[in-house]
């Protein structure tokens, strides 16, 4: 019998109890097709919604111990988030930061995040076709603003609200880059370009460093680090563009695009932008991955605006979930464990090409289950011939 693997799954808040089943379907498939011998435990509920009915004691459930989430081989979670709590900053540490803690706690200091226009899918950019927009974002996970509420406990005393007589005088967050964050994220960039077929535009292996470097010290520090870096890899082109400009050339031209690095809160931002270049942030799938634990999200939110009405797309988990048996694969060293991984992608290609069955925000009118159904479906199907 092959090694057994553990998974633990965590829940969130919103369209979250729909896609998290969804995942769970995908993977339970991939078990019986590839004989994987998964163990999944949980879902368990997370996030906002578990925190205000455990009384604001605490957002992790009983069963989840803190050896617990070392011990497994890899962890998925739904988006978390609740509206009602989102003004209040105090609160986001607890609940709305919890994602950001398992990535510092757990150390995963890259967060990759797809943006590929699949084929059947529409891309708001005009007369783009699939194939032409290829490119992987490495956003870097642990370090820049998001540092207060991960490693860098003592920066809280630096950022906060000053307050006189109960006012608010001003507010600061400060942004930290250190040279080990940096180069670690920046090889691992390159190690994937390496291992890609290069950008659409031309089949060169490009890595692109996007920041504000020359005016901000972390960024330029970012820069530095991504010269030196970049040195040891003189069959990869080494690209440069202010984080401004990315945006602007992403819009404009996305084929030339192949590995785009860049600082936590840059990454934030342009990965929902190449949400929408893809068609929709209900394929935008995301792997936090440090040198030994890797846990799988989507890159998009709860969406409370659509939570309850079983439209939400489960694509952008389901693909994420395959990003995670990949890297798992690659990390055990297990082929089989790594092919079914790499079949979550072709079965969802397959699903969108058809274009039979597709939420509304790709323009169907399915639901969140019917399009879980479908890829376990085409996964089914490949294994039977
Ligand atoms: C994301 C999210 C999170 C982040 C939030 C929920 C803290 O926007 O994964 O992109 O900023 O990292
Ligand atoms: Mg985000």
């Amino acid at each position: 019998m092959a090694r057994k693997y553990t998974i633990l799954g965590l829940i969130g808040d919103g369209i979250a109890h729909e896609i998290v089943p969804e995942a769970v379907k995908v993977l339970r498939a991939l078990d019986e097709v590839y004989n994987l011998n998964l163990e999944i435990l949980g879902p368990y509920p997370f996030g906002a919604k578990y925190w205000l009915e455990s009384r604001r004691k605490s957002s992790w459930h009983p069963e989840i111990t803190r050896e617990l989430i070392y011990e497994v081989d890899g962890i998925f979670k739904g988006p978390v988030g609740l509206p009602e709590l989102l003004e209040d900053v105090k609160l986001n540490y607890e609940v709305g930061f919890l994602p950001v803690n398992l990535r510092s706690e757990l150390d995963l200091y890259a967060n990759i995040r797809p943006c590929k226009l699949r084929p059947g899918v529409k891309s708001p950019l005009n007369g783009k076709k699939p194939g032409d927009i290829d490119f992987v974002i490495v956003r870097e996970n642990t370090e820049h603003c998001l540092a207060e509420a991960t490693h860098f406990g003592g920066i809280r005393d630096i950022s906060g609200y000053f307050e006189r007589a109960g006012k608010i005088e001003f507010a600061a967050d400060v942004y930290v880059q250190t040279p080990k964050g940096c180069k670690r994220v920046i090889e691992y960039a390159f190690e994937l370009a390496y291992n890609r077929n290069g950008a659409p535009i031309d089949g060169r292996k490009r890595v692109t460093c996007t920041c504000k470097w020359g005016l901000l010290r972390g960024d330029t520090l970012f820069k530095r680090t991504f010269d030196e870096v970049s040195l040891k890899y003189p069959d990869i082109e080494a690209d440069y563009t202010w984080i401004d400009g990315w945006a602007y050339r992403a819009i404009m031209k996305p084929e030339f695009y192949d590995v785009v690095v860049t600082p936590n809160q840059y990454g934030d931002i342009i990965s929902d932008l190449a949400g929408a270049i893809q068609g929709s942030m209900g394929l935008a799938a995301a792997l936090n991955a440090g040198d030994d634990h890797a846990f799988a999200e989507a890159t998009h939110g709860s969406a409370p605006d659509i939570a309850g009405k079983n439209i939400a797309n489960p694509l952008s988990l389901i693909l994420s979930v395959g990003m995670l048996l990949e890297w798992m694969g690659e990390k055990r060293k297990d082929k089989n464990l790594k092919a079914a991984g790499r079949q979550v992608d072709r079965a969802v290609d397959l699903v969108l090409s058809e274009g039979k069955v597709r939420t509304p925000d790709l323009g169907g009118s399915s639901t969140t289950q019917q399009v879980g159904d479908a890829v376990v479906e085409k996964i089914k199907f490949a294994a039977s011939n």
